[in-house]
């Protein structure tokens, strides 16, 4: 079983990719598979055209990681109460042969409360195109949660371990299923 958390900020001082490097590190120490931490701060994208951006590099490697992957989590950051452009285009870029029979979750990064049930058009959007598995829990963060360098709510933590927890058997049911 193969993990990858992706980092979706490009916020060089992102929260989002705080929650990622916590899930990172939780996912690597409860399961013996290989798990890795894609920052798209470090792999410049195209936007998706439907067209050539899918022949671009560092789109190929995307894909590959995506791929790869059997349990998939996406750290976001809530942009006008949807995820961020460049975490929708990760899945545009990586479409069905990246996300069906996947299992696959969210923590997301918000400036306020109001905005709890912005992931879920993505989440929609996986679930009915590519009958991704959506792991039914998710972690929502905003300002408070977060001192200058580190997730500092227990409450978030602990949600972390929830839902890092929750993917390693979800995936695992999912795989012996299929
Ligand atoms: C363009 C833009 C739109 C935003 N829209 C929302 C929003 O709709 N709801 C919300 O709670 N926060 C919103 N925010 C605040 C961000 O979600 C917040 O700064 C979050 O930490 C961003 O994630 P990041 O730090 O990983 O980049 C917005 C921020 C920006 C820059």
């Amino acid at each position: 079983m193969n993990y990858l958390v992706i980092s979706c900020s490009l916020n060089p001082n992102s929260r989002s990719r705080l929650l990622a490097q916590e899930a990172y590190q939780r996912l690597a120490s409860i399961s013996e598979s290989k798990t890795e931490l894609l920052d798209l701060a470090d792999l410049p994208l195209p936007v998706c055209d439907g067209a050539d951006a899918y022949n671009n590099e560092n789109a190929k490697l995307l894909k590959q990681r995506v791929v790869a992957a059997q349990g998939i989590l996406m750290a976001c950051p809530i942009y006008n109460f949807d995820v961020s452009a460049a975490a929708k285009n990760v899945v545009e870029l990586t479409g069905r042969d990246g996300w069906t029979g996947k299992v696959a979750g969210f923590l997301c990064s918000a400036g306020g409360q109001s905005s709890y049930m912005s992931v879920m058009q993505l989440a929609n959007s996986l679930m009915l195109d590519f009958r991704t598995v959506i792991v039914p829990r998710f972690v929502y963060a905003n300002y408070p949660d977060f001192d200058d360098e580190s997730v500092s709510s227990p409450e978030i933590l602990k949600r972390i371990d929830e839902l890092t927890q929750a993917l390693v058997k979800l995936t695992s049911a999912v795989a012996s299923f299929e």
